[in-house]
């Protein structure tokens, strides 16, 4: 019998890449959840995927979560501290919101009996700069998840991805040059020099997460990296030019989104310091041993036909 994957934040980024790849290896049941079925995404994705069961489940209550969780073996989980739901907690001063949800979602798994369990967490910023950063609330809240999850080893086979910088984000910061209106400018505050684990996340979440799975025994325990190579700002604008044979250039801008917060800063300052993993490449041999081949900046751009900022 296909074993059954329950899969949150299936409306957005990483969730619905894992639905996506998932559903194409036909292996599996699959339990699509989100905190509104009714919703305009949920209904989008409700229609592409016919023959997947949708629930109902909010990290936030353990009850949706045991309800949603029945009859699964496998649970992908992920949090989203820019949720404005979740966000507001945040800010009211709720620190450990991030960390609530991903540990609801393994204390449910694991009263469930579920076997398996993918979290999606990043490093610990603090404690990879030895302190030197305070710490970074979506990444540090994510590590502890992390933490959580080693703890209950004995009781549920974990597995991590970290998952490295959207090149969806690079797109975000993006805007036609004021000099001639038709260059596209890449904008971010780290030098032009400074690389970054830049991932299809839309793509490669659940390509990996796939993989993940067909190979669980050789994951459990440890985190791995969801990219597939390093890429410098200068590199990323270059493959958009080839792609689209259309002018770019790279902008290292301070911008008022950045300057809006402490967090963001250390953020960007911890990766034009040491980069996103500490400037770690122990990926790179695990990706090599794989046979899963991750989108290049150049086909991400060709794969999404994205001629330029509207
Ligand atoms: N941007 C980057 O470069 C980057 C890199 C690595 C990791 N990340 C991290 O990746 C994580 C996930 O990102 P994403 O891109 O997949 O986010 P996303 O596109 O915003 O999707 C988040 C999903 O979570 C669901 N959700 C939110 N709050 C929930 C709750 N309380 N209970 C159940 N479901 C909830 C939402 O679905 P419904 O509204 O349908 O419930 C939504 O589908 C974020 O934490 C982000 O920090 C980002």
């Amino acid at each position: 019998m296909a074993q059954v994957v329950a899969i949150i934040g299936t409306t957005g980024i990483q969730g619905s890449s894992v639905l996506c790849a998932l559903c194409e290896t036909g292996k599996y049941n699959l339990v699509a959840i989100t905190r509104n079925t009714s919703s305009e995404p949920a209904k989008v994705s409700k229609q592409r995927y016919p023959d997947v069961e949708f629930a109902e489940a909010n990290t936030d209550e353990t009850e949706s979560l045991k309800k949603a969780f029945k009859n699964v073996e496998i649970v992908y989980g992920v949090a989203q501290l820019f949720d404005p739901e979740v966000l507001a907690k945040a800010l009211a001063g709720d620190l450990d919101t991030e960390y609530k949800q991903g540990k609801n979602t393994i204390d449910v798994a694991i009263a469930a009996g579920i076997d398996k369990i993918i979290y999606s967490s990043l490093p610990s910023i603090k404690e990879i700069f030895g302190g030197k950063y305070s710490g970074v609330l979506y990444f540090e809240g994510k590590y502890k998840v992390e933490q959580y999850l080693w703890s209950k080893a004995s009781k549920i086979r974990g597995a991590i991805v970290q998952v490295g910088c959207y090149v969806e984000d690079f797109v975000g910061f993006s805007g036609f040059s004021s000099e001639d209106n038709k260059t596209a400018e890449f904008i971010s505050p780290v030098a032009s020099s400074t690389k970054l684990p830049l991932v299809d996340a839309a793509k490669d979440t659940g390509g990996a997460v796939a993989y993940i799975l067909d190979h669980f025994d050789n994951f459990v325990g440890k985190p791995f990296k969801v990219n597939g190579g390093y890429y410098s700002m200068q590199e990323a604008v270059k493959t958009f030019r080839k792609a689209t044979g259309k002018p770019a250039r790279y902008v290292h801008k301070i911008t008022p989104f950045v300057q809006s917060g402490e967090e963001i800063q250390q953020m960007y300052n911890s990766f034009a310091e040491f980069g996103y993993y500490g400037g770690k490449i122990d990926f790179f041999g695990v990706n090599k041993k794989m046979d899963y081949k991750y989108t290049t900046p150049i086909e991400f751009w060709t794969n999404h036909g994205w001629t330029g900022p509207s």
